[in-house]
């Protein structure tokens, strides 16, 4: 569920963070200045449960679904099953493999791909599906619903879902609770929950992702937590995505950009069971000032366009369902180009379909009015300050109007602002560099020292099929005691004479990507010290000097 997240996780920080073989030189342009070991930390959440009562792991069948790396050096998501049987494993295996595809294969995470791991690891519940009424069924981790109604799924046995993630270690960085179940529902916070829907699986797992991962608050209407790098709530300070306005403000110009003119007169989460006998309605005041609106709202239960009449003003909005949305949730934006009259409005959802009754259900509905295209740019890739509307309608702003799933959660991408984010978040538990590799060769004029470079995968070294790799590149540099070796720039192989080998190594290596325009943090390089220690002789083998 999207509207009750909650947001603040308390960091665990336990013991020291697990360095790499050799020296690594993060932050740092220059690899000769030596800071604090880096390496990934253990995982942000878990040990996490001081306090509670230790419980055993559930046994897990670990899958990997899609493995870039060592998960030393990676974020690793781990989906675990709950109300899945024995026979249902391989029914988690999909769900998890589809999931885990469908946020990362061509959309939302597909550029950062190269820096995580996703795993399914399973474990047999007796029962099948999720409980309902607050009440669990006998499953892994107890998830359940409150009532019937299609929102939240929360889970009865967190110590256990703990005691899963803390026995794989490092492999389990961000812990996602997969219900068997096929309609909406899920939570965010320490754990992300989520259902098998086709519909909503993935969107609700996207956003979960984003809020986890990024750290980043709501972009839509009518939350209550706005903050991270797609957020600007004091237009005094500056703009957390200046690098991505569509009109900078000229050099030295100290004007914040214009306000897209929009504004929100009705905002309600009604999440009410609909029934035939009475309409649900409820009215709002326009100020009759705005070219544009928008009726915006969502359902659930409601399968076919003759289930329900939604209204304003008394006309037909003529509402259709989406196609093969069964009784699963949805979402709907009905636009009208036209200016609402000065005064109250009514807006009405009548249920005509008796069978529905007990599924039907309005979730919510919001009415937003904006002026027409010269004063609010509704076009996407327009990258300005949007008013977004609490829940206290307290305004705060947002880099587009519709770009980001953080806002639209039908959306499957973030906009470029988060998609930055998500980048530096990443890149402070990955470093660039995986491993060096020293080894001895034969080669036609003797024996050859060499140290092999494992970088990420990314720019000319992703696996993937990625259209734009072009628009990445590492720059690499070696030194060997303290003087840089021209000829290597750029190699990811060091090759020195056998007999000449000895000494100290630096690297440098700088990544770049258009997705990132501000690094102040120089998490885009990396730096690694290494010591050879002996030559290769002329038998290939290794000798001290
Ligand atoms: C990522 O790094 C941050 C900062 O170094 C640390 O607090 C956090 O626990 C790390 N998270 C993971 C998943 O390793
Ligand atoms: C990604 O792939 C899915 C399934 O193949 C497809 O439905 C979707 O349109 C693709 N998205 C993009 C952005 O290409
Ligand atoms: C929010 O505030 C604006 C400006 O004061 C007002 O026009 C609008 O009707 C308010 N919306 C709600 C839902 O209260
Ligand atoms: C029918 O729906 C209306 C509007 O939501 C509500 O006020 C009423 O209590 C409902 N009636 C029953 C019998 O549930
Ligand atoms: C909306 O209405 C305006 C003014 O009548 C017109 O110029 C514009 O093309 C319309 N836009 C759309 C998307 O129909
Ligand atoms: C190394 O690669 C970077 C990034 O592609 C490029 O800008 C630079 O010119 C290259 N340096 C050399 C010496 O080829």
């Amino acid at each position: 569920m999207f509207r009750h997240i909650a947001l603040a996780i308390a960091a665990a920080t336990i013991g020291g963070c697990q360095g790499l073989d050799f020296q690594t030189v993060l932050r740092d342009d220059h690899p000769y200045t030596i800071s604090p070991l880096p390496g990934k930390c253990p995982s942000k959440y878990f040990p996490a449960h001081a306090g509670t009562s230790v419980v055993p792991s559930p046994p897990l069948q670990i899958h990997p679904l899609i493995v870039s790396g060592p998960s030393s050096n990676r974020v690793d998501l781990v989906f675990f099953s709950d109300g899945y049987t024995d026979e249902e494993q391989d029914k988690f295996i999909e769900d998890a493999a589809r999931l885990a595809e469908d946020i990362s294969g061509n959309q939302t995470f597909s550029t950062v791909r190269p820096l995580m791991n996703f795993w399914a690891a399973f474990s047999a519940s007796k029962e099948s599906g999720i409980g309902v009424g607050g009440v669990p069924k006998d499953t892994t981790y107890g998830l359940y619903r409150d009532g019937t109604e299609l929102r939240g799924v929360y889970y009865d046995k967190p110590e256990v879902a703990g005691a899963a993630c803390s026995s794989m270690g490092e492999q389990c960085d961000y812990p996602i609770l997969l219900g068997n179940d096929p309609y909406y529902g899920g939570l965010g916070g320490q754990y992300t929950v989520i259902t098998s829907s086709l519909a909503n699986g993935p969107l609700v797992l996207r956003h979960e992702l984003g809020h986890s991962i990024i750290d980043v608050g709501e972009e839509y209407d009518g939350g209550f937590a706005y903050f991270g790098p797609n957020a600007a709530t004091d237009l005094s300070e500056p703009i957390p995505w200046t690098q991505w306005l569509s009109n900078p403000p000229k050099d030295g110009s100290t004007d914040t950009p214009r306000v897209e003119r929009a504004v929100m007169p009705l905002q309600e989460y009604a999440w009410t069971l609909l029934n035939t006998s009475t309409s649900w309605s409820t009215t709002f005041i326009s100020s009759g000032a705005y070219a544009r609106h928008l009726v915006r709202f969502s359902l659930s239960g409601l399968p076919e366009s003759k289930d329900l009449r939604v209204e304003l003003d008394g006309l037909d909005l003529e509402w259709a369902p989406k196609v093969d949305i069964g009784l699963d949730r949805w979402h709907y934006d009905i636009h009208l180009n036209q200016t609402l009259a000065g005064g109250q409005h009514e807006v009405k959802f009548t249920l005509i379909n008796a069978e529905r009754e007990g599924v039907a259900q309005l979730c919510s509905v919001e009415i937003i009015e904006f002026g027409d295209e010269t004063e609010f740019v509704s076009t996407p890739g327009h990258y300005g300050l949007y008013p977004t509307f609490s829940e206290k309608n307290e305004t705060s702003y947002r880099p587009t109007n519709e770009d980001c799933l953080m806002r639209i959660v039908t959306s499957p991408n973030f906009c470029k602002a988060c998609i930055e984010g998500l980048w530096l978040s990443l890149l402070k538990n990955v470093s660039l560099i995986d491993d060096i590799q020293e080894s001895c060769e034969e080669h036609s004029g003797g024996w050859v020292k060499t140290l092999d470079l494992k970088l990420v995968p990314l720019a000319q070294f992703r696996a993937d099929t990625m259209e734009n790799k072009n628009e990445e590149s590492y720059t690499i540099t070696w030194w060997k005691d303290q003087k840089i070796l021209p000829e290597f720039t750029n190699q990811t192989r060091l090759e020195i004479a056998g007999d000449d080998a000895v000494g100290t190594y630096a690297i440098g290596v700088k990544f770049a990507t258009q997705e990132v325009r501000i690094d102040k943090e120089k998490l885009l390089s990396a730096g690694a010290r290494y010591k050879v220690t002996r030559n290769c002789n002329a038998q290939g083998k290794e000798v001290h000097p």
